[in-house]
């Protein structure tokens, strides 16, 4: 009989993971959980109600207007996610570079943290889903049954996520995206509460010269001997 397992996917900012994740959990009939999307709609809230401006946040403030937020991932008809703060749909409008400037900071705020790691493991009780993130395998589902720990030289990452954005029409220098990417990879390792580093028990895959499906590959052979599965026969 097939196994259900919790997939963690940790690692540094557009390594892929939110790619190779989804494609995961399509395949596996699993939940896809994105816990970045829950950070940014935070960010979110803080950058429209005038609590977070550039990179100063107001972290008071924010801690004392949480009971406010509700972020909620619902998965549409097609089988993509899309991310709601206070009943709006925000996916597209937590993708932007101003709220990329200023996720890093609220992340590091421990009340935040604790707010969206409850809601994080309450989702992944059944089993059966992919999250990824920078503290799932460390702090969330530390007894998830795979744990990936995917990187990728920055140039790379700074490439990847470039492209992304042009094709959204979002155009910025590729200096600008290698700055916040590194910006933000140095105050997730360095907080205090929860920073990103290597679970002890999970497997490195640096992805610097693999594109997503080979990444994805290489990893669904990993769940799919955990899940006790013939990787030559199984779903
Ligand atoms: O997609 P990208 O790699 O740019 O980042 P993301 O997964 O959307 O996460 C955005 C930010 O949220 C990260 O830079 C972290 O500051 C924070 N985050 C976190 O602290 N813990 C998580 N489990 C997920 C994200």
């Amino acid at each position: 009989m097939k196994k259900k397992i919790n997939i963690a996917i940790d690692g540094h900012s557009a390594c892929g993971k939110s790619t190779v994740a989804r494609m995961l959990a399509s395949s596996l009939g699993y939940l896809y959980i994105d816990s970045g999307a829950m950070y940014r709609a935070v960010a979110l809230f803080a950058l429209e109600q005038g609590l977070a401006k550039e990179k100063s946040i107001d972290a008071p403030g924010l801690v004392a207007r949480l009971h406010e937020i509700d972020v909620l991932l619902k998965r549409n008809t097609d089988g993509s996610i899309c991310t709601f703060l206070n009943g709006e749909d925000v996916e597209e409008s937590i993708r932007t570079m101003r709220v990329s400037s200023v996720v890093s900071p609220v992340s590091a705020i421990p009340e935040v943290r604790t707010k969206l790691v409850e809601l994080q493991r309450a989702m992944g009780k059944e089993k059966g889903v992919v999250m990824d993130g920078r503290d799932i395998g460390t702090v969330v589902f530390p007894s998830a049954e795979l744990k990936v720990f995917l990187t990728a030289n920055i140039a790379e990452r700074g490439r990847r996520r470039w492209v992304e954005l042009e094709s959204k029409g979002v155009h910025m220098t590729m200096n600008e995206v290698v700055q916040n990417l590194s910006d933000r990879d140095l105050i997730d390792s360095t907080r205090k509460v929860s920073p990103l580093r290597q679970s002890e028990d999970a497997i490195l895959v640096d992805n610097s010269s693999m594109d997503a499906l080979q990444t994805y590959q290489y990893i669904k052979k990993m769940a799919k001997v955990l899940k006790g599965e013939d990787s030559e026969t199984g779903a």
